[in-house]
This record gives structure tokens, C-alpha cells and sequence, in this order.
């Protein structure tokens, strides 16, 4: 039975060519190493790429390719693109300011869903230069993926720096986004939050945090939990953990005029923005009653807005963008629609309605 080829490693080539001809090595000795080990010689020179340095030459020094690695990942640029869309508003001036003190300063960004808070942090790192590294918590999250760990590199486990300690050496903004989301592994980030850096045990190094390093933090929760359904999979944080937090703002809904210039940016049709603006309004105010369980974010309006623009039909717009809402909420909010803006015709009256809520929205 015909045996497939065990795939040539890096290290094995690196090993061969060392032993035979030392660490400077030209074409010649690596056409001796694809015939040694069986393979073509652009197998050997894709697992040699790391250690080229000019043509035809290569220098298997694995120091100087660390080195290498170390000097590419130092040049990418992880400052955010200015986006002319953003639209300063609520806490946006204040978190700006903390990213300028260059403070070690740890905050927490509370508010539901939607309605700017990872925006506004983003928007400003690029506005003040800063680089910023973002991680999107889950409940899977763990040490490996924050601090980082030992990597499969063509044969060779070479240590990889995770986000939490690229951010501290460069100094940069650590946003741990959706940060109710995660489980108790979080805490490995107590010391970090504490401002004292990490000590990776894995490889005995001790890193300590460069100059104008900080954590922001995004939640839907207060890290308390929700007993009331809203925000499923967040988790309760440890009481410890949430108190190295100095500060936490609380991120409400843009005004109705800051959310009309943030859909005005993406399109001119000044009725219809209002009309989605208002409508966007009371079905949050019923929300806050407690007369609905759902709402319209600002998240949601700019993805009717572009619906709009791709369909240039503003009723197929709304339909499509309210699809994700369950029967019941999606004809509620049509028939709602219909009452805000008279040139639009969206909600099929005989299909089952929420009397429940219009009454509500009615009163
Ligand atoms: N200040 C703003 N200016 C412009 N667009 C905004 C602003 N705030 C929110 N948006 C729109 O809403 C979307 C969701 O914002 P995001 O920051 O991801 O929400 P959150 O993190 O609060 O869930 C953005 O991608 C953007 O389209
Ligand atoms: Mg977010």
C-alpha cells in the first residue's frame, strides 16, 4: 500500500543544512536538501522563508529570524483609520481625555447594545494617534487567548505573544470588549487591571507595562448580570475583578438630532431619516417602560439606512432589517412605522398584530 510522504519540517531542513554545510546557505545546499529529504526544492525554500536575507542566500540563525518576526510585527501599524462617519457625542469627550492623560486609568463602558460604545473608543485612538488592540471576549476566552502561549510553527513551538501583552510592551489601548460575556478565566488579567504587568510564567519573563498602556472595557451589563432575559450569555464578574475599574460611564442612546447627522452621513433622504428616528424613539421609550423586550439600535438604523441604499426601496429596507426580530415584535414595529411616516405602506394589517404593544405606543 502506497505510503503518503510525511511532510519535510523547518527544523528538520534547518538541522540538516546546520550540520552539513553551517548557517550560511546558498541554493546549491538547499537543492542537496530537497534531494536528501525527497522533496522539490520549492518545498525546501517555502519552509525556508523566515531565514532568507538576500537572493540566493539564507541565514539559519534562528535568533536573527526571531528577531525578523519580532521586527514585523513591531512595524505593523495598529492605530485605527479616522472615519468621517463618527458623530462625538455622550461620554466620547471624557473617554478622549483619559486616552490623552496617558494614565494608567481602567474604564468601564456600560449601555446597551448598539449604540456606540466600541465606536466611540476606536474613533478615539484615531483621532489622538494612539494604537489600540481589541479583543472580543467570549465565554471561551481564556489565558491562552489574552496572554498568549505556544504556537506550532512549521515543526517548532515557538511562544506567541497574545493581545494583553503586545498591548503592554507597546504601550497601547487594551479594549476588552463585551467583557460580560466572558467566564472566570478573566481573572488572569487581575495583575494587568492592578497596573503591574504580567509575569509569564511559560518562558520566565516578567512584562511590565510601557508608558500610556491602559484597559477599557464594553458591556451591555454592569457586569451584574440580567435576571430579566435581556442580554442572554452574560455572565456575573468577580466582585474583585470589576472594582479595579476606577470609573465606568454609562452610554445612553445618541440624542434624536446627533442620531439624524449619523444617518444624514450615510444618506441624504432627510424625511426618511427623521421619520427612522422618531420611529427609533418611541419604540425605545416603550422599551425603557418595560413594554417590549426589544428595541432599535443605532446599529440597527444605519443597517436599514444602507439597506435603503442598496434596494432603494424603503419598505423592503425596514422588512429586511426587522427580520431578525421574532413575528410579533417585527409586525409591531412595521405597523408602528406605518403610523410615523403616511408615505410608507410596510405592515400586511391582516397578518397577527401585538394589540398589546400599539396600545401601549398609542397611549
Ligand atoms: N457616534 C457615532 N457616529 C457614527 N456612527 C455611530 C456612532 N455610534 C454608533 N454608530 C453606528 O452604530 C454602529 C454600532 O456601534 P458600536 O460602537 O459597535 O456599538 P456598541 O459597541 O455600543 O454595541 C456603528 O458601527 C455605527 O454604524
Ligand atoms: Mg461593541
Amino acid at each position: 500500500m502506497p505510503f503518503a510522504p510525511i511532510p519535510v519540517s523547518t527544523q528538520d531542513i534547518v538541522t540538516y543544512l546546520t550540520n552539513k554545510c553551517g548557517t550560511e546557505v546558498s541554493t546549491m545546499h538547499l537543492q542537496e536538501a530537497s534531494e536528501h529529504f525527497d522533496c522539490s526544492l520549492s518545498t525546501v525554500k517555502k519552509r525556508l522563508k523566515i531565514y532568507k536575507h538576500s537572493i540566493g542566500k539564507w541565514d539559519l540563525t534562528i535568533q536573527e529570524a526571531r528577531e525578523k518576526l519580532e521586527k514585523t510585527v513591531q512595524k505593523q501599524n495598529l492605530i485605527p483609520e479616522v472615519n468621517n462617519s463618527f458623530v462625538k457625542f455622550g461620554n466620547y469627550n471624557d473617554i478622549r481625555k483619559i486616552i490623552q492623560s496617558d494614565m494608567f486609568y481602567p474604564t468601564f463602558v456600560t449601555g446597551l447594545s448598539g449604540n456606540g460604545k466600541t465606536f466611540s473608543i476606536e474613533q478615539a485612538c484615531a483621532q489622538l494617534g494612539k494604537e489600540l488592540i481589541r479583543v472580543n471576549i467570549t465565554i471561551e476566552t481564556d489565558e491562552d487567548d489574552l496572554i498568549g502561549g505556544f504556537r506550532l510553527v512549521d515543526g517548532s513551538t515557538i511562544w506567541h505573544n497574545g493581545p494583553v501583552i503586545e498591548a503592554l510592551e507597546r504601550g497601547a489601548i487594551l479594549l476588552l470588549d463585551e467583557i460580560d460575556l466572558a467566564s472566570n478565566k478573566i481573572l488572569c488579567l487581575q495583575s494587568v487591571l492592578e497596573g503591574n504587568g504580567v509575569f509569564l510564567k511559560k518562558i520566565g519573563k516578567y512584562v511590565r507595562p510601557s508608558r500610556g498602556f491602559n484597559v477599557f472595557a464594553t458591556a451591555n451589563t454592569k457586569g451584574k448580570g440580567s435576571d430579566d432575559g435581556r442580554f442572554i450569555g452574560t455572565n456575573v464578574l468577580n466582585e474583585a475583578f470589576l472594582e479595579r475599574f476606577p470609573v465606568t460611564f454609562e452610554q445612553e442612546y445618541p440624542s434624536a438630532s446627533v442620531e439624524k447627522k449619523i444617518l444624514i452621513s450615510e444618506c441624504s433622504d432627510d424625511k426618511f431619516v427623521s421619520h427612522l428616528v422618531d420611529w427609533a424613539g418611541i419604540i425605545r421609550k416603550t422599551f425603557y417602560d418595560g413594554g417590549i423586550d426589544e428595541l432599535i439600535s443605532t446599529r440597527r438604523l444605519v443597517h436599514i439606512i444602507r439597506a435603503y441604499s442598496i434596494f432603494n426601496d424603503k419598505a423592503k429596507a425596514i422588512k429586511v432589517c426587522l427580520n431578525r426580530f421574532d413575528d410579533e415584535t417585527k409586525q409591531s414595529f412595521m405597523e408602528l412605522y406605518d403610523k410615523v411616516d403616511a408615505e410608507v405602506d410596510i405592515s400586511d394589517k391582516d397578518e397577527v398584530s401585538n394589540q398589546e404593544l400599539l396600545n401601549q405606543i398609542n397611549s
